[in-house]
């Protein structure tokens, strides 16, 4: 079989695949010269050549032969520029050509001028380049190294198939280092401006608390945890890389840095309120005890219940305002023998035989203190209200004063001032009798009047 067609050696036969030929390659040249064998081999084992009647065109790598009536074969080496570069040898061959290693022994007849070498009958030889294998309509088709396990890439390496060829690759974010591909350290370029994490293959940047990844995923930007629900029971502030929790006025930020409590304002101090301290959600009120109002913030003043109209005294009756209160009395209050003759003021007539022994006036008058007044205070002073020359007036408690708690000193002739002699605590009342006894030189003469004072002590030190 082999000799009848090698003495046609230039008649017209389909190449295997007109795709793969002409083609290089850069195997080793001992591996494709037994590649080029297999190929031509097959070439020559074709079917028995069948003559046409006529051509009028021939496949590539052939030229029409017009005395021979055939396609005939080019020869590429001749008529390609260049065919092969560098060190490669250009072999003609059936339908193309093939460049070799000029090291490599080639069998002496490619060019059609001899017999092929004889076809060993068992073997199944491939007719197709390196990389190709024939499919089931004898056409080459490229093999797949890579699926069918026929490369050599290492376990780190990947694999893609090429066209006759594959070719190992370090995956992305990897590095060949010697035969391996090595992972990349992203992390050492600084790539992240908080944190990098280093993955195999690639990187990721994180951030540190209170920070996020910015839309370019390296740089971190604050996170507003105001603005997502941070946990502030009151007031939230951010800032940068955090935040901050803050209480209203009133309330006090708790060791959980979350919540608010109120501040008992009333147990900071006893002076924030003179009377009553209140202590109310993020703030204190100060109160007043019945018969004062709120001056300012703090202070208690007395309601002058005789002014504001408060009271309850009748048409008959005087209205004595007192710190805490107010008391009605009678308008009239002289007592017999005692005849009114004015507002606050009775009058014993000298005509008046029960008058003999009895100050000749009694004048009412009230007055209002404190508890606890710190002592001596002066509280009253009485005047006598007509000086008469020569004459002579002693002032003295007549009654009212069994504990001692208020003594008299005297001023000059005509005046005298009455001092509380002892702390007091109200509410307490007490009506003192102020007798003036006014005597002339020659002690000839003897007046006596009597100063009622009704001396009210408040509850309280205000
Ligand atoms: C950032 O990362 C996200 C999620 O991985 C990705 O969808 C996005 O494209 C990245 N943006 C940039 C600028 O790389
Ligand atoms: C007190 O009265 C006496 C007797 O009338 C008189 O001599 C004396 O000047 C008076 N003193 C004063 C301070 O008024």
């Amino acid at each position: 079989m082999g000799g009848a067609v090698a003495e046609t050696p230039d008649f017209c036969q389909p190449p295997p695949s007109p795709r793969m030929l002409p083609f290089t390659s850069c195997l080793p040249g001992s591996l494709l010269l037994w590649a080029f064998l297999l190929l031509l081999l097959g070439a020559a084992s074709s079917q028995d050549p069948e003559e046409p009647d006529s051509y009028t065109e021939c496949t590539d790598g052939y030229e029409w032969d017009a005395d021979s009536q055939h396609c005939r074969d080019v020869n590429e080496c001749l008529t390609i520029p260049e065919a092969c570069k560098g060190e490669m040898k250009c072999i003609n061959h059936y339908g193309g050509y093939l460049c070799l290693p000029r090291s490599a022994a080639v069998i002496n007849d490619l060019h059609g001028e001899g017999p092929p070498p004889p076809v060993p009958p068992a073997q199944h030889p491939n007719p197709c380049p390196p990389g190709y294998e024939p499919d089931e309509q004898e056409s080459c088709v490229d093999v797949d190294e890579c699926t069918q396990a026929l490369h050599d890439c290492r376990p780190s390496q990947d694999c893609h198939n090429l066209p006759g060829s594959y070719q190992c690759t370090c995956p992305d974010g990897y590095r060949k280092i010697g035969p391996e591909c090595v992972d990349i350290d992203e992390c050492r370029y600084r790539y992240c401006q908080h944190r990098c994490v280093n993955l195999p293959g690639s990187f990721r940047c994180q951030c540190e608390p209170g920070f996020q990844l910015g839309p370019n995923n390296r740089s971190c930007v604050d996170v507003n945890e105001c603005d997502m629900g941070a946990p502030c029971e009151q007031r939230c502030f951010n800032s940068y890389g955090t935040f901050l929790c803050r209480c209203n006025q009133g309330y006090e930020l708790h060791r959980d840095g979350f919540s608010c409590s109120d501040i008992d304002e009333c147990s900071y101090s006893s002076y924030l309120c003179q009377y009553r301290c209140v202590n109310e959600p993020g703030r204190f009120s100060c109160h007043c005890p019945q018969g004062y109002q709120l001056l300012a913030t703090r202070l208690c003043q007395d309601i002058d219940e005789c002014e504001t109209g408060a009271h309850q005294c009748s048409e008959a009756q005087t209205c004595v305002n007192f710190h805490g209160g107010y008391r009605c009395v009678d308008t009239n209050r002289c007592v017999e023998p005692y005849v009114q003759v004015s507002d606050n003021r009775c009058l014993c007539p000298a005509s008046n035989p029960l008058c003999r022994e009895q100050p000749s006036s009694i004048v009412h008058r009230y007055m209002s203190i404190t508890s606890e007044r710190s002592v001596p205070a002066d509280v009253f002073q009485i005047q006598a209200t007509s000086v008469y020359p020569g004459a002579y007036n002693a002032f003295q408690i007549r009654a009212g004063n069994t504990q001692g708690d208020f003594y008299i000193r005297q001023i000059n002739n005509v005046s005298a001032m009455l001092v509380l002699a002892r702390p007091v605590t109200g509410p307490r009342e007490y009506v003192l009798d102020l007798e003036m006894v006014t005597m002339n030189s020659l002690m000839s003469y003897r007046a006596s009047s009597v100063l009622r004072l009704t001396v009210f002590v408040g509850a309280y030190t205000f």
